[in-house]
């Protein structure tokens, strides 16, 4: 699959994200090894602290779901923001080295990282 149509899919999900309290909607599409799509979106709660990103939902869905591989990453957001700290400790536990796509709500001019760049030193038991 080609980065641009994960990046369409990332676009689908950003349009499901919850985010009425921060007016910041966060999109996720993760490709599975075997060519799954597992979707992810921003969820807040009025108890602030409830709230999860888009990354860390669609890896949980994917994980709970017994996806166990996966070929790539695309997040979308309206200023084609980089994840969080906490979203790049998960992606280093479980995702492995694949390429992130990170890009705008329009898809284009994405930046494509590996975590190695994004989480230089991560945290390990
Ligand atoms: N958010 C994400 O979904 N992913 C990130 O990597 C950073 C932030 C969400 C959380 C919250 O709903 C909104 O963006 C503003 O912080």
């Amino acid at each position: 699959m080609k980065p641009l149509d994960l990046i369409k899919h990332a676009i689908k999900a950003q349009d499901n994200s919850e985010s009425k309290y921060s007016n910041y909607p966060v999109g996720c599409a993760l490709l599975s090894d075997d060519d799954k799509i597992i979707y992810g979106c921003n969820i807040e709660s009025a108890v602030y602290p409830s709230t999860l990103c888009a990354e860390r939902i669609a890896i949980y869905s994917a994980l709970s779901q017994g996806f166990k591989k996966f070929k790539a990453i695309a997040i979308v957001s309206n200023t084609r923001a980089r994840p969080c700290g906490s979203c790049r400790q998960i992606m280093y536990e479980y995702l492995g080295d694949i390429p992130i796509f990170i890009s705008d709500s329009k898809g284009k001019d994405y930046l494509q990282h590996h975590i190695d760049e994004l989480l230089p030193y991560p945290f390990d038991l």
